[in-house]
């Protein structure tokens, strides 16, 4: 007799699998890499407003000088290196995705031609720079997609000259006890111990964590979220330095 177990190959495996795919593609598309038709509308519309509560709280811990040369990394569509530009130096950003370094570039297209704006195409795992190039880097929204996480952070610490700092938005507060692990096969949860362990390891010290509301500092936003209770998350910001 031969024993009938949970079947793996029931009618409704391939359709399962096929739309699984086109959603994992569409979600991709829309917020991990925007590209393609959902990219578009994403980077255009969605993501400079949705993003827009947590640039105020950045730009508060990153404490920029006139003398910095700031990198952000996953820049998006420039927003936020667009309001600090003008406070610094010198600003450069890098993104993945085409649609959003277009966008970037049309936004900083002043202070390109003047020389005191890069904006490049790439992967945040293999900056461009040379080493010891900025003395601030950022990443905000962006950390906890990346596949890998740790070669990331390598590259930060190796482009930041000695001495410079690292704020980074790397998820949101989670309770105490909580285990690392991913969700949607794709994005990291740290816990606390984790993430300063990774960013020590990577070479930063001084490692401090503070936290904001994730609905930065938008009152509009936080009612919202506390109607619908969601949302209420606390954003994590790491800060470190190079040694
Ligand atoms: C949610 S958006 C945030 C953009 C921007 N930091 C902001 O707050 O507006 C995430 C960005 O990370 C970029 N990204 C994802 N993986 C990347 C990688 N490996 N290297 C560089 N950029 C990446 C995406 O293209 C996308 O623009």
């Amino acid at each position: 007799m031969v024993a009938v177990g949970k079947s793996e190959g029931t009618w409704w495996s391939a359709p399962r699998v096929a739309v699984t795919g086109l959603l994992t593609k569409a979600a991709w598309a829309w917020a991990g890499v925007p590209s393609g038709p959902l990219g578009w509308v994403s980077s255009h519309w969605v993501m400079p407003r949705f993003h827009a509560r947590i640039y105020p709280v950045l730009a508060r811990e990153l404490k920029l000088r006139p003398e910095d040369d700031l990198l952000e990394v996953a820049c998006g569509s420039g927003v936020f290196l667009a309001d600090q530009a003008q406070q610094v130096h010198r600003v450069a950003g890098l993104d993945l995705s085409g649609i959003q370094v277009d966008l970037a570039r049309r936004r900083l297209a002043d202070r390109i031609a003047a020389g005191t704006v890069e904006i490049v195409q790439g992967d945040a795992a293999a900056l461009p720079w040379h080493d010891d190039t900025f003395s601030v880097v950022t990443c905000m929204g962006s950390f906890e997609a990346f596949p890998e996480p740790e070669r990331v952070l390598a590259e930060l610490v190796r482009v930041l000259r000695p001495g410079g700092r690292a704020v980074l938005n790397i998820g949101e507060r989670v309770p105490p006890g909580t285990q690392t692990h991913q969700v949607l096969g794709a994005i990291w949860v740290w816990s606390e111990d984790d993430v300063r362990h990774m960013v020590e390891q990577a070479g930063l010290s001084d490692v401090q964590m503070s936290y904001a509301s994730s609905s930065g500092d938008s009152r509009l936003i936080a009612m919202a979220n506390r109607i619908a209770s969601t949302f209420e998350a606390e954003l994590r910001l790491v800060h470190g330095l190079r040694t």
